[in-house]
């Protein structure tokens, strides 16, 4: 049974205290909140105001995945918006092991996110570090992208590795989860499924979320 962690991103923004009570009233674990720069990721979502609005209107766990140039500068601002989870991504990172410990040294758990085209093995050094691995099944910057299928081959390396190094780290798949591809993605390794436009466009999101939940 893996985590569920509903992206914000496919919301409707002026529905979004409608939206976060829908998550709240569901079995998802997480809210999954994507932050871009327009520099990282040719696209702009939305920051810390928002955050900290959301901040206000759950428990539940906040995955914030920054898809940023200079995460280090905002960390902290990120930390007193309420983010329980800060993602980091390795393309973006020139000390990755520094922006992971200021991320713990700051009370948050500690993710790096990996694009499509970044090898697995560039995580060996720093699996140890981390709580969790947000591999993109797509291009980071869009929400509503088709899965790459190749993912499936990376997850199944990752779990390995992890299971070697460091085995609590949880292996969270963002981009194009459905209810067609999730039970490949668990059976891969994977524990947290991000899911945007396959819950948000679904006719009843939170019995969305319970079918994702049973696979
Ligand atoms: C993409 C984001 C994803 C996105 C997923 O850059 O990181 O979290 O919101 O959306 P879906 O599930 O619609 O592909
Ligand atoms: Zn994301």
């Amino acid at each position: 049974m893996a985590i569920i962690a509903p992206s914000l991103l496919a919301s409707n923004f002026l529905r979004l205290a409608d939206e976060c009570a829908m998550i709240n009233n569901s079995e998802a674990e997480w809210f999954h909140l994507d932050v871009m720069d327009g520099r990282f990721v040719p696209n702009i979502s939305f920051g810390l105001p928002v955050i900290e609005q959301i901040r206000t209107a759950t428990t539940k766990v906040l995955d914030v995945h920054l898809m940023i140039e200079e995460p280090e500068k905002y960390a902290e601002a990120f930390a007193k918006a309420g983010a329980n989870i800060l993602s980091v991504h390795i393309e973006a990172c020139r000390n990755l092991h520094r922006n992971i410990q200021q991320i713990h040294d700051l009370g948050m758990k500690a993710g790096v996110a990996v694009n499509p085209h970044t090898p697995i093995h560039l995580l060996v050094d720093i699996i140890e570090d981390v709580d969790l691995v947000n591999l993109m099944s797509v291009n980071p910057g869009f929400g509503g992208q088709a899965f790459i299928p190749y993912t499936l081959k990376k997850i199944a390396e990752l779990r390995q590795l992890i299971n070697e190094r460091n085995p609590k780290v949880e292996i969270e798949i963002d981009g194009g989860v459905n209810l067609n591809n999730a039970a490949s993605i668990i059976a891969a390794g994977a524990t947290v499924l991000v899911a945007g436009n396959t819950v948000f466009k679904s006719k009843n999101p939170i019995e969305t979320i319970a079918q994702l939940k049973k696979i």
